[in-house]
């Protein structure tokens, strides 16, 4: 493999499921619009992938997701009236939310699982390595999380997953990963022997939770292929990793940073607070705010 061919440009971003853990709220509206402080979950998603040096975006939308196509097109008329209203600073802001990278959709008819939404990517993908970040988990910070993953590639060839410490009486809600662990320099990175979705915390082979964010090379595409569908009839992204695990290897990478699973209420509700308190306009006096609180 020359060096060119494991530079990582693309970025498959799945955005097409139902959102069930935050109904009501996603009835008629797609999770990944659902706003943090003063930006939807996915435009966090996409700063972390331009931040990362990726750019073409591909995401994977869905019925009733358009809201998301929208918000990264231009708007000439809502420009205009800001223009017009003298508000060139919001006018730019709108602006540059359509010009961050190339953006391309693909459609998934049916939730059909999170590794039926990757391989609808394949066309768009074709025979290059790329980044996968799920459109509902947001990892803000100054080190994007797909940076750290695509360094590990573009030196080891290998497909990494983030992994992130859990405590061991949580690990039945998350993928777990079962690794060798090597006394090499680079300690926070490990080969993945196999991958285990919600194990009960005494059959967890590891606390090392799956969070997210993946690089992975086109031989993903056939994995994914030869997946059979799983629970509920879903094609899961884990069973088409394990096979990839066994046949090229695959690495899991302990990150440096903090991820949000905002698709989650409590998630979202823990992630407005600590990216608020962070927000230099008003962090300072939502903090005051906060303190006043009788907790
Ligand atoms: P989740 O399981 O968090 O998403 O999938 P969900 O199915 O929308 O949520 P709940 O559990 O019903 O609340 C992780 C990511 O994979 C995408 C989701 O949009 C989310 O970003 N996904 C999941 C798809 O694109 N297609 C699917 O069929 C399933």
């Amino acid at each position: 493999m020359t060096n060119n061919s494991k530079r990582v440009r693309k970025a498959v971003l799945p955005a097409a499921g139902l959102g069930t853990r935050f109904l009501p709220a996603t009835k008629a509206q797609p999770k990944e619009m659902l706003s943090v402080v003063d930006k939807p979950l996915i435009q966090y998603v996409v700063e972390e992938c331009v931040a990362s040096g990726i750019d073409n975006i591909i995401i994977v939308t869905g019925k009733g997701k358009n809201a998301i196509e929208d918000h990264f097109d231009f708007s000439p008329a809502l420009e205009d009236f800001l223009e017009k209203k003298g508000k060139s600073d919001l006018a730019k802001l709108v602006h540059d939310i359509g010009n961050m990278v190339h953006f391309s959709y693909t459609r998934q008819k049916e939730p059909l699982g999170l590794g039926h939404a990757v391989l609808l990517a394949k066309e768009l993908v074709g025979d290059e390595p790329f980044a996968v970040l799920l459109g509902d988990v947001i990892i803000p910070g100054p080190n994007p999380v797909t940076r750290q993953l695509m360094d590990v590639y573009e030196r080891t060839g290998k497909g990494v997953i983030a992994v992130e410490e859990v405590p061991r009486e949580r690990t039945g809600l998350y993928g777990i990963v079962d690794v060798e662990r090597t006394s090499s320099a680079d300690s926070r990175t490990m080969q993945i022997r196999d991958l285990v979705e919600k194990p009960t915390p005494a059959e967890a082979p590891s606390t090392l939770a799956v969070t997210g964010r993946y690089v992975l090379p086109p031989e993903i595409f056939d994995c994914l292929e030869r997946t059979k569908p799983g629970r509920g009839g879903e094609i899961q992204l884990t069973d088409a990793l394990r096979l990839l695990a066994q046949e090229k290897g695959l690495l899991a990478h302990v990150y440096e940073g903090k991820s949000h699973d905002a698709g989650d209420k409590l998630g979202f509700l823990k992630a407005t607070v600590e990216i608020g308190l962070e927000n230099t306009e008003f962090g300072s006096d939502f903090r005051e705010y906060l303190r006043t609180l009788k907790l």
